[in-house]
């Protein structure tokens, strides 16, 4: 379902933020609607499992939830013609940009949900309600598929970089092609799609999903152990901010890679590569193989050596690093 993220679901939860009983009446009279009109939007804002208790004095909800915010974005994105679109839920939020391809100006947009979330090598994206950042973001390059391979490496320098300078207890590293990590823990992915334009230009979809606010969150067993900002911070995070800085470093990025390509951010990637001189598995879809990760080449492609000393490149895959 597309909703976009509506001035009433913001200041209902404003009103509730405080952790006090609020009745249906007193929130409609605040707001000027109805008290079925909030019944309704409680009512959809239980559906996505936010712990919002109906109790015959009203309605109590137990951890505040900080929303995203266009006012609180905008500011970074002042010098840049960029159009935002904050929704409540979305299937997806590349998905949703692919849909209104092509795109003409620089478009980024922002759910709290997703009901379809989409990670790499088509697996599911977990989205949560109010707590991570689920970011799609679309670019026009002047070159040919061929020269975006390295995109994908370039935009996870470039999201550390902005988590990085947002909050210096933030220390990230960067498994190929851009796993984000803390401590060997998940931290977040991106999922680059590319679609070829005529004249040689092309369209990429940038697609971040990033775990914020989830230390205290029951979540189903996922396959890889997993850890939010807030587990680093040991405190709630504005996500407004952090989309700031991101969505800044990314736009102000991608220019440098549109006229100097991936080989700008080398030096950069080796300083956060968690596979580099460590022994990996790679899974290609078709198989595994493994050996010793030596960094990666000029197009991103990584760089294995085989039990013989030779060294593999490879374009695609998931890896892992191998215990001895
Ligand atoms: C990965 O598998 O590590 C990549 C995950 C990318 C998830 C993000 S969340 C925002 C955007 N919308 C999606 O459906 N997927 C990406």
């Amino acid at each position: 379902m597309t909703h976009k993220l509506s001035s009433t679901v913001t200041q209902i939860l404003n009103i509730l933020n405080d952790g006090t009983i609020h009745t249906g009446i007193d929130i409609g009279e605040a707001l000027g609607i109805s008290r079925t009109a909030v019944w309704k939007v409680i009512k959809r804002l239980q559906k996505y499992n936010i712990d919002i208790q109906s109790q015959h004095q009203g309605y109590h909800l137990k951890e505040p939830l900080i929303l995203l915010d266009q006012k609180k974005i905008e500011p970074f994105l002042s010098s840049k013609k960029i159009s935002l679109e904050i929704f409540e839920s979305l299937e997806s939020t590349s998905h949703y940009l692919k849909n209104k391809m092509p795109l003409k100006g620089q478009t980024a947009c922002l759910a709290e949900y997703q009901s379809m979330g989409r990670g790499r090598l088509g697996r599911k994206w977990l989205s949560p309600f109010g707590r991570n950042i689920y970011c799609s973001l679309s670019g026009v390059f002047k070159k040919d598929l061929g020269e975006m391979s390295g995109l994908s490496l370039a935009v996870a320098v470039l999201t550390a970089n902005a988590l990085e300078s947002f909050d210096s207890r933030i220390k990230l590293s960067l498994k190929w092609p851009n796993d984000l990590y803390i401590n060997n823990q998940k931290l977040g992915g991106i999922l680059i799609e590319l679609m070829g334009e005529a004249y040689g230009n092309c369209q990429a979809i940038i697609g971040i999903g990033l775990n914020v606010n989830m230390k205290d969150i029951k979540l189903p067993d996922l396959d890889q152990p997993w850890i939010s900002l807030e587990h680093i911070v040991l405190e709630k995070l504005d996500r407004n901010i952090i989309v700031g800085y991101i969505l800044r470093t990314i736009f102000e990025g991608l220019e440098v890679f549109e006229h100097k390509g991936l080989e700008a951010f080398l030096p950069e990637w080796e300083k956060y590569d968690l596979l580099r001189n460590q022994k990996v598995s790679l899974n290609t879809g078709a198989g595994k193989v493994s050996g010793i990760a030596c960094g990666v080449d000029s197009q991103g492609f990584l760089l294995l050596e085989n039990a013989l000393g030779s060294i593999q490149k490879f374009s695609y895959g998931d890896t892992s690093l191998l215990k001895d």
